[in-house]
């Protein structure tokens, strides 16, 4: 790895991400959101399946019933034993860093990674670990964190950031997070899907509502109806705060 991309990692140990980000914050219309797009793009029978930087396993309920076998993989201790106390034997647990996943190649038929995007500064490699631990014919469900979005759009035309939208490149939102915090244009990752070697399938604009603001005017239960039309009808323009792509590693061809 060039020391350019030198890796980073953002820590959770010691962090109640449950807690905090998603129990104490209303992020209903957000999880739901979530959920309601991993249900179309999941296969509903998974041989073995990989949840990566998983966290406390927050959407554990929507693919073990779909999987003869679930594994949670995570960089924190912290939020795989908060699983772990959950779901038991129910969902195996896995620590690690994701640029060296503890994986054998072609080891899983499926694999979801949600909100996570952000955290990586070098995605090529990310891309190539996720490809490697794939089988042949298998699926990787990716959420990637939009650069492109409309409030994204106003706060540039308004002259309130440098960070242009409309610019390929990946954005680091450092005042976001010191440590980091990427944003990735859409256009740039589905490039980078295909280098890989994966095949994009169905495309998915999700949490298209993400806003205080919207969550007053409407509340969460009108959000979340728009949210079920919204998903597909605007995937085309991607300008959702959350991408959803369904990618297949092709199979071996002789
Ligand atoms: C925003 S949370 C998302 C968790 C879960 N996917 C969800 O949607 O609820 C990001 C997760 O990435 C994990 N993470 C960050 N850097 C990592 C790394 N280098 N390797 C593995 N996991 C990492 C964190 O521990 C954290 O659980």
């Amino acid at each position: 790895m060039s020391k350019e991309k030198k890796k980073v990692i953002s820590d959770y140990n010691g962090y109640d991400y449950k807690k905090i980000f998603w129990e104490d914050a209303d992020r209903k219309y957000e999880d739901m959101a979530d959920r309601m797009a991993i249900r179309k793009l999941l296969p509903k029978d998974m041989r073995k399946f990989v949840d990566i930087a998983g966290g406390y396993g927050r959407l554990a309920d929507e693919y073990i019933p779909r999987a003869k076998d679930a594994t949670l993989f995570d960089y924190s201790q912290t939020e795989l034993d908060q699983a772990k106390e959950q779901y038991g034997k129910k969902l195996h647990t896995v620590q690690g860093d994701i640029y060296n996943l503890p994986f054998k190649d072609g080891e899983f038929s499926t694999l979801l990674m949600v909100r996570a995007t952000h955290h990586f500064k070098d995605m090529d490699k990310v891309l190539a670990e996720l490809y490697r631990i794939l089988e042949p014919g298998g699926i990787a469900v990716i959420e990637v964190a939009n650069k492109k979005t409309l409030p994204r759009m106003m706060r540039y035309w308004r002259g309130k950031t440098d960070i242009s939208p409309f610019d390929h490149s990946v954005a680091n939102l450092a005042d976001v997070d010191k440590d980091g915090f990427y944003n990735y244009h859409p256009k740039y990752m589905e490039n980078l899907f295909r280098k890989t070697g994966f095949k994009i399938g169905k495309v998915l604009s999700v949490s298209n509502f993400r806003s205080a603001k919207m969550k007053k005017v409407f509340g969460n239960k009108n959000l979340i109806r728009m949210e079920k039309v919204a998903q597909k009808t605007l995937a085309p323009v991607r300008f959702a705060p959350s991408i959803y792509y369904k990618l297949e590693k092709p199979s071996a061809t002789k």
